[in-house]
């Protein structure tokens, strides 16, 4: 039976505090996971869960995980908690590891979730900031896996935000070797360091390309993936963002450009007809809420691996 190894990293911040070796352990767990050859009991352990924003795939997804698994976790709400009051981080953090054994964290700004992993004397995890969506991202490559087997064939192409789902396919697919291709409206490119960091890690650099012409960006893709046009804190932009990413909706018109054997992958909450159409959603390429599924696998195999 696989046995989850400890990781060399105490936290999971970004999608690159997994090694390439430790990525495919965890998704290897996951499968072991999802056709139940693997049994692991965390003995009650417990998960503090924190969510600044809201969310119903990572939040029961990780409830569900940590049951699965034989421990237990607490949900603090942020407004009935001091959280909202403004505790500093620092103490917070502090207080909550001597209760907690891991804690997950979902918040705006990414430095908010290293304060917390700074003083936390139990791994973080990053459940969404801003920056990054490294849970998602497991999942994904769990979901692309099950489809292609071999991470070598396959191309990935984003439409959509540069934001922190985009930026954290393009770590995971740098440390994967998986060719990824983002396509964005100018302004809305992914963050630069991310950029940088994965041409540092991809040995070839034509793996990663980042383009503002989506039908460019589809060819010879097997992966079509998209997110909402204005995340969770963007409301006020919705205006501008619809008009700025019109001609970015994954339709039949850019599926057909796509490869023949290709999915759609969407990390949900989806806006139909503004970022993937009804028909795209519910296509026989649609393999969305099997990705969602996924997420609980990968989480199991993330918690089994930091509380090993
Ligand atoms: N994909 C995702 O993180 O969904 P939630 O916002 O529902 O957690
Ligand atoms: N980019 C989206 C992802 C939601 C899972 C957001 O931040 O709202």
């Amino acid at each position: 039976m696989l046995k989850p190894n400890k990781l060399a990293n105490n936290n999971f911040l970004s999608s690159v505090d997994l090694s390439t070796d430790e990525v495919l352990h965890v998704l290897d767990l996951a499968n072991n996971f999802k056709n139940k050859k693997i049994n692991i009991n965390l003995n009650n352990k417990v998960l503090g869960l924190i969510f600044d924003k809201s969310s119903t795939r990572t939040r029961v997804s990780f409830q569900v995980a940590m049951t699965r698994l034989g421990g237990t976790t607490i949900d603090l709400n942020p407004t009935t908690s001091q959280i909202g009051r403004g505790e500093p981080i620092k103490d917070t953090a502090r207080v909550l590891s001597r209760y907690c054994d891991v804690i997950a964290i979902r918040t705006f700004d990414h430095s908010d979730l290293e304060e917390y992993a700074k003083w936390s004397t139990k791994p973080v995890i990053n459940a969404l900031t801003d920056l990054e969506h490294p849970c998602q991202v497991l999942a994904d490559f769990l979901t692309i896996r099950e489809e292609f087997l071999d991470f070598k064939d396959v191309t990935l192409t984003f439409i959509g935000d540069g934001n922190n789902v985009a930026n954290s396919l393009i770590l995971c697919g740098a440390l994967l070797g998986v060719k990824v291709r983002i396509a964005c409206p100018k302004g809305y490119e992914p963050n630069p360091l991310v950029i940088k960091k994965a041409y540092e890690i991809y040995k070839n650099k034509d793996l990663l390309k980042i383009t503002n012409n989506p039908i460019a960006a589809v060819h010879g893709a097997n992966v079509l993936y998209t997110d909402v046009w204005s995340s969770m804190g963007e409301e006020n932009q919705k205006e501008e963002k619809d008009k700025d990413f019109l001609g970015f909706t994954i339709d039949s018109d850019l599926l057909e450009k796509a490869n023949k054997d290709a999915i759609i992958l969407h990390c949900l909450p989806a806006y139909r007809n503004k970022e993937i159409t009804e028909a795209a959603m519910e296509s026989q390429k649609s393999r969305i809420f099997q990705q969602a599924e996924n997420r609980m696998h990968a989480q199991q195999a993330l918690l089994s691996c930091l509380l090993a």
